[in-house]
């Protein structure tokens, strides 16, 4: 069923495991996740960057998610990630998105409130959750760049959540965007300081290349929503590589699409195991 965001953070809070929250870049890639969350019988989200939305078009993404959506038993919802600005936002709200994500993070803490506020309060009439950002993940994401440091303070966290009313916050813990050349080192005790402070869902970025276990003992220690995007970027990619690289003579996009396809449904399957939202929907 093609629902919003709020219940299944709320359910995952409450059950002690995360959603998992997978970007699509086309349609194969829509049509895996959802293939992958019928399989386990996991709640989903569904994300686009700008530079996705931008690579089609916010209608174009809603309308692949939402007919598989309409077609799947588990809850299903497509959620607008990193979303730039509140005209974007907005265009997302319009077109049918039912989660947003408006991500102030590069703004100091005030404009970050005041930006944040004006999203919440325009998506509250329509009932579509916001997630923000405090704190800076790192890695390169989409056009922007992270930058380094910037980990989330907990007295901030909590008078953020408190001033903006917002139902979902990303925090700054040391995850980085994209594949990670070392081990990094995740600053879990702050994590828990933080959900000590703040009661809503929190979401922890840049989840590609993280260890099967620093996955788990973030949700344990209070993640609710945990995103992933270049690991299905590149088994997408893998997939296609390996088929035209070992047939040149293929030139049929389903031959490729499928096998890319396929690798993105196991490998979400995996992290969803991993997240704990198998088998809760
Ligand atoms: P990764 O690309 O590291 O999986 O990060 C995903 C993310 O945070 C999307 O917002
Ligand atoms: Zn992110
Ligand atoms: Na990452």
């Amino acid at each position: 069923s093609f629902v919003t965001s709020k219940q299944m953070l709320l359910d995952a809070q409450a059950g002690g495991y995360a959603v998992g929250a997978f970007n699509a870049e086309n349609m194969e890639m829509v049509q895996a996740i959802i293939a992958a969350a019928e399989e386990v019988k996991a709640p989903v989200m569904i994300q686009t960057t700008p530079s996705t939305v931008k690579y089609a078009s916010l209608a174009l993404y809603l309308a692949n998610v939402k007919a598989e959506a309409e077609k799947a038993s588990v809850p299903v919802c497509i959620h607008l990630d990193h979303g730039s600005s509140f005209e974007l936002a907005m265009q997302a709200l319009r077109t049918g998105y039912t989660s947003i994500m408006i991500d102030g993070s590069h703004s100091v803490f005030e404009e970050n409130i005041a930006l944040t506020k004006r999203v919440v309060d325009a998506c509250a009439p329509s009932g579509v959750p916001v997630e923000a950002e405090l704190g800076k993940v790192g890695g390169k994401e989409d056009d922007l760049d992270g930058g380094a440091g910037g980990y989330t303070v907990p007295e901030e966290a909590k008078e953020f959540a408190e001033k903006t009313g917002v139902d979902s916050l990303a925090v700054a813990i040391g995850t980085a965007h994209g594949v990670y050349s070392g081990v990094p080192k995740l600053d879990l005790d702050r994590l828990t300081e933080i959900r000590k402070l703040v009661d809503i869902p929190l979401v922890l970025h840049g989840a590609s290349g993280l260890s099967d276990d620093a996955v788990r003992e973030s949700i344990r220690r209070g993640i609710c929503k945990v995103n992933f995007a270049t690991e299905l970027r590149i088994a997408y990619s893998d997939g296609v590589k390996k088929v035209l690289s070992e047939n040149p003579e293929v030139f049929d996009p389903k031959k490729y699409g499928a096998v890319g396809r396929e690798n993105v449904k196991q490998l979400v399957m995996n992290r969803m195991k991993v997240c704990g939202c198998d088998g809760r929907a």
